[in-house]
């Protein structure tokens, strides 16, 4: 009989849980949206996220049991992504895993919930992917790892400031473009010049770092759309093909970014399969840029589906691994909010 996992997810302003088994065989996934609670304010507001997370807990976990037809009494293990992400999100996640555990008497999961991004794409491919270079870039991170094994993962660079998918969300809110900016900046910008505007690639020629900034790039679209001092920029009154040029510009200098940095990863690592995972993994400009350098370097690429990009449990069964090494928790596990960055 195989062993069933129960995986919840809860870092940002997804509710999510999955049971997934010890052979990976997905057997029920659910995942609540926060997206209308934070549109307003153009981000995720983490006390907001925290509450919703209480309120939907409960029906998410009772969700993916139906789905997956079983009952609370039939798993063996649970897990939790603890890491990284906001306080408030990750400990309602913490609090639901630990009870199942005292309450069903089974083991302890910890997930990094970067890690679990990467893992995503072995669970979509079907077939073991390690040694790879993994890539998460997503509304919170932008990060490079050598990933020797589902359990050992060295970080080698992330973001010094903003995320990819930050900036994006940042770049569409200055243009007046919905929330989350992602999809609607991708979207105007298939009717754009993306040479229309000249924009930085930071950390771009220096191929030894594969550290990322993004915060300059949405910077300089802020100049360049208004004068230094403003602060209200719904009445810019910019027309359709400026916010194309400029979005598919942006777009451009972003994907260039990531692109290169990927390629130098595998230099580095000297591995032949790069796995990518997180919201911004969706964006069609970067997955065929994506494909191009990874053709030109006779490697393979694996991205996950949209559904397992985003936030979700499924990509928690990367404590399967941890589990079969018996790397089980005890019920004083706590969160561990902050991105480690490098030195
Ligand atoms: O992985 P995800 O769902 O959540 C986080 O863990 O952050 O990623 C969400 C991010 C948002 O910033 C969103 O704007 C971005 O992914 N995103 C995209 C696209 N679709 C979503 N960015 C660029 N192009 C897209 N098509
Ligand atoms: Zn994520």
């Amino acid at each position: 009989m195989p062993k069933l996992f129960l995986t919840l997810e809860s870092t940002c302003d997804e509710t999510a849980a999955a049971v997934v088994s010890d052979d990976l065989n997905v057997l029920g996934s659910a995942v609540a949206s926060q997206d209308e609670l934070h549109e307003r304010f153009q981000g995720v507001v983490p006390e907001i996220a925290a509450r919703a997370h209480v309120e939907r807990i409960i029906p998410v976990i009772d969700l993916a049991l139906r789905r997956a037809n079983i009952t609370l009494r039939e798993l063996d293990v649970v897990a939790v992504a603890t890491t990284p992400g906001l306080a408030g999100s990750l400990l309602v996640g913490l609090v639901a895993a630990k009870t199942l555990s005292l309450a069903l008497d089974i083991p302890l999961i910890a997930v990094n919930h970067l890690h679990a991004h990467v893992f995503a794409c072995q669970i979509a491919a079907g077939e073991p992917l390690f040694p790879c270079v993994g890539m998460v870039v997503s509304g919170g991170h932008t990060s490079l790892y050598d990933c020797r094994s589902p359990l050992d993962f060295e970080l080698l660079g992330g973001t010094i400031d903003d995320a990819a998918g930050e900036a994006f969300d940042k770049v569409a809110s200055l243009l007046g473009l919905p929330y989350p900016g992602g999809p609607a900046v991708a979207a105007a910008a298939e009717s754009g010049d993306p040479h229309a505007y000249r924009f930085p690639r930071a950390l771009l020629t220096e191929p030894d770092r594969l550290e990322f900034s993004f915060s300059g790039l949405k910077t300089a679209v802020r100049y360049t759309i208004a004068e230094p001092g403003r602060r209200d920029f719904s009445t810019l009154d910019l027309d359709t093909q400026t916010v194309a040029n400029l979005s598919a510009s942006f777009q451009e200098a972003v994907v260039d970014v990531l692109v290169a940095k990927a390629m130098a990863a595998i230099r580095r690592t000297g591995h032949v399969r790069l796995c990518v995972g997180g919201g911004v993994a969706a964006n069609k400009r970067f997955r065929e840029q994506l494909r191009v350098m990874i053709d030109a370097e006779d490697c393979q690429l694996y991205i996950a589906p949209p559904s397992l990009c985003t936030d979700n449990a499924v990509m928690g069964a990367i404590a399967v691994e941890r589990w079969r090494a018996g790397l089980v928790e005890s019920l004083d596990l706590d969160i561990v909010p902050g991105l480690v960055r490098p030195k």
